[in-house]
Order: structure tokens, then sequence, then C-alpha cells
């Protein structure tokens, strides 16, 4: 297996309040994560509340303008302001609850990155497009957006999250051959653009994920650790998930 440092996030989505980040902030900062980048992404309002020593922050999606006259939305300069080091970029929720095109959240992802944050950049299939055999079509798509305005050494600094959408909260975790699959097939993608990027991109894995799964799942040759919804709600489960990708 070629040398990447794995990285463990967790995406409390619309979840949490100040008691929970004061619970993570305590346990996480007691954890040595030597060989290992664990991040969390709360919801915007409680960015500033950690005192993160041993792990860094996210923001769980940005705007993919510039500051101005945009109602609602939170620009890369205001996450890094509030000590962010990485973005969530074209989660499928977003994508199906907001309307984010593959161009969007290719956008997004090239100003995260420009702007000195690192981006997690999602990509996956529903089941219907599983179904009918066109997942390496559907992530071709998602993925020619991002690498159309992107070089290759700017694509190197970022992450690809494989979220296929039919495991995403649905306790139906994809099985380690699934996802070493697709992962090993957008690595093989980002390949025939350059090879020596492809093989330094992290590719993490996200869909129930949980402490029973996480071992078999970072095993696998091109998965470098995982998106976390659910289980990272719960310090003692997204500790045993950290510590099975180091
Ligand atoms: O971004 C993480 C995610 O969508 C997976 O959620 O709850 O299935 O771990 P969950």
């Amino acid at each position: 297996k070629v040398k990447r440092k794995p990285l463990v996030a967790a995406n409390w989505k619309m979840n949490g309040d100040r008691a929970l980040v004061e619970v993570f902030t305590n346990a996480l900062n007691q954890k040595c994560f030597s060989g290992l980048d664990v991040v969390l992404c709360p919801p915007f309002p409680y960015l500033s509340l950690f005192n993160a020593e041993t792990f860094s922050i996210g923001g769980q999606d940005i705007s993919h303008l510039k500051n101005g006259a945009h109602t609602g939305d939170v620009s890369v300069a205001m996450l890094q302001e509030m000590n962010c080091k990485y973005v969530i970029v074209g989660h499928s929720e977003r994508r199906e609850h907001h309307g984010e095109t593959n161009e969007i959240v290719a956008e997004k992802a090239h100003r995260a990155v420009s702007e000195g944050l690192i981006p997690i950049i999602c990509v996956g299939e529903s089941l219907e497009v599983r179904k009918e055999g066109f997942v390496e079509r559907f992530i071709t798509e998602q993925l020619q957006a991002v690498v159309s305005v992107m070089s290759a050494d700017i694509l190197q600094q970022c992450v690809i999250a494989y979220e296929p959408i039919w495991a995403i909260g649905s306790g139906e975790t994809a099985t380690p051959e699934q996802a070493q699959e697709v992962h090993a097939f957008i690595r093989g993608f980002l390949a025939d653009y350059d090879e020596a990027m492809a093989s330094r991109v992290r590719i993490i894995y996200g869909g129930s994920a949980k402490p029973s799964n996480a071992t078999e799942l970072f095993k696998q040759t091109d998965v470098d650790g995982g998106l976390i919804g659910g289980a990272s709600l719960n310090t003692d489960d997204f500790i045993a998930i950290c510590q099975a990708a180091i």
C-alpha cells in the first residue's frame, strides 16, 4: 500500500450543541493521533467554540463566491478566520437539497484550495445508478468537473470522499470490496490525468462507517480513511474509528 497519511473526518451535519462541542474537545485533546489527521466538521455556529489541540476543524460547506451580497452563505475567508483547515464540498445532501451541480461543487473545491483550505470533495452514486450499472460513468462526470478546473499540483492537495448515497445513514455499509473497487476506479481516473498526483491524493470512504467495520474498510489498498456521519456524534465510536485508521 502506498504510504498516504490517513484522515478521519467527522461530519456532524445539522447535529450537536455546545455541550457536545465540549465533550468532543476534551475527549479528543486527551488522545494523540500520531500518523493520522483527525478533522471535526460541526455546524458553522460551533466552529469558534473548539479549542482543538490534537485535531483540526473544518466547515461542512462554503460558498463558491467571494464575500458580498449572498445572504446565508459563508466564505473561505470566514472559515479560515475560525481556524478551519478543511471544508467538505459537494456532499450528496447539499447536491440533493440545495441543487449543487458538479460545476458548482468544482468551483467550491477550487476556491477552497486556492485560498488555502483543504477541500474534502464528496462523490458517490444513488442506489438507482448502481442498479443500472452506471457507477463509473456517474462518478466520472462528478470528477471530470473537478479535474477540469484544477492543475494536478492543486488537485493533489485535495481529499476525495467516496460516499455511496445508498450507504449514508442507512446502516447499509458498502462492503470493503465494493469500497475498494470504486476507490481504485477513482484513483485510476486521476492517474490518467497525472500519475504522481493520483498516488498522493487521499480517498476516504463515507457511508454507515462504524467501529465494527472501519478496520476492514481502512485496510483496503485505496481507502485512506473515512468521512463519518452518525458514528461521529459519539466520542467512543469516533475515537475507535480513528484508531482503526492508524
Ligand atoms: O458525510 C458523512 C456521511 O454522509 C455518512 O453518514 O451517518 O452514514 O456515517 P453516516
